[in-house]
């Protein structure tokens, strides 16, 4: 029998994901929207400073960026010449950070004449909610992370629209702020979800900012933490070290209770066919708790990515570039990384 003149291309696509948008250096090998690797590489040397060094981030991209690259392809047990694209965040983020990863996207792609597909951090972190999940559209998402708090109408993963969005600080800035001033170290959400799981959430009240239509406020209830802790610890200088617990429990009541009430008007509001939380801050087991709840409230299906997809990860980056490169929609050469979102 003679082969077809045009055998179909059954050869699989996969991509490489490259993260480097902030303090965590990352890649992802993604072979037909099918995660294979997901290597992070976490950098432990800003903790000391309560908050990410730009400079000293974009070094340890630097060191970490070629090992997490091979640990990745070696993990997928796959090379660089079985890659069909390169998948890199482009912005927002630190520039010296995103410089490291589009960087080495480029050089990669240059030796092994492959295509680049640069990514939004914040599309990105969406298409964290399609790896794994049948999510049905349109769907409302809440991102809430470190650098931004939005919520997003998603009619696919390339059509999104932002809906709502934080006046000042992110969701996950109030949390990093509130465990700064209880002397916690950084990143502070998780550890102030840690010590709120022992605590009494209805001990303490924050206020909750005003807001126009579906926007969120967060600078108010970091201000009036301070404060707080201020004339409390004047009155008993253990009260932090005593009441911590109680103190974590009530402040992230408070943050939570604000995204909700923002949420529930949005689904009204669109009428989504589900609703998907992302972002570093959705690894808040509270949160995560509360959203299932919202959806079970308005009977709609309420959605989460696997821990290792909601902080910062190259596997969303992956997936969000291999829509993009089905669509032929790749990024030249010349193209430089943006620290501000274009929106
Ligand atoms: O998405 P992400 O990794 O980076 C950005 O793009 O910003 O989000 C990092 C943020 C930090 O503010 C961190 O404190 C917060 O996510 N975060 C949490 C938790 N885990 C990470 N916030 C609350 N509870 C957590 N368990
Ligand atoms: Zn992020």
């Amino acid at each position: 029998m003679t082969a077809p003149l045009n055998p179909p291309n059954t050869k699989p696509s996969i991509i490489l994901g490259i993260e480097s948008s902030c303090d965590d250096t990352a890649a992802a090998i993604l072979c037909d929207g099918k995660i294979l690797a997901n290597i992070t590489a976490s950098q432990t040397v800003h903790e000391q400073y309560g908050g990410v060094v730009p400079e000293l981030a974009s070094r340890a991209h630097q060191s970490n960026i070629i090992p997490v690259i091979e640990m990745a392809l070696k993990k997928a047990e796959i090379t660089s010449s079985d890659l069909a694209a390169i998948a890199v965040t482009q912005g927002p983020g630190l520039m010296g950070s995103l410089l490291v990863g589009t960087n080495v996207a480029k050089g990669l792609c240059i030796a092994h004449q492959l295509p680049m597909v640069g990514v939004n951090h914040l599309e990105a972190h969406v298409a964290a909610l399609f790896i794994d999940n049948p999510v049905e559209l349109p769907m409302l998402c809440l991102l809430v992370s470190g650098g931004h708090t939005q919520i997003i109408l998603v009619r696919s993963m390339l059509d999104m629209e932002i809906v709502g969005t934080t006046q000042d600080d992110a969701a996950g800035e109030a949390f990093d702020k509130a465990a700064k001033l209880m002397g916690l170290g950084y990143p502070g959400g998780p550890m102030v979800d840690r010590l709120a799981k022992e605590g009494n959430p209805e001990s303490y009240s924050f206020p909750d900012s005003q807001t126009e239509g579906l926007n969120f406020s967060f600078s108010g209830i970091k201000t009036s933490l301070l404060y707080f802790l201020r004339d409390q610890q004047k009155l008993n200088p253990q009260f932090i070290e005593n009441n911590i617990n109680h103190v974590c429990a009530s402040y992230q009541r408070q943050i939570i209770v604000s995204l909700m009430k923002r949420m529930n008007k949005a689904i009204l509001q669109y009428k989504p066919a589900s609703i998907g939380l992302s972002g570093g801050v959705s690894a808040n087991s509270e949160l995560r708790n509360t959203w299932l709840e919202l959806g079970k409230k308005h009977n709609v299906p309420a959605w989460i990515p696997a821990f290792e997809y909601c902080t910062d990860n190259a596997a969303m980056v992956a997936m969000a570039g291999y829509q993009k490169y089905l669509q032929g929609n790749f990024t030249p050469l010349s193209a430089l990384p943006f620290a501000r979102n274009k929106h």
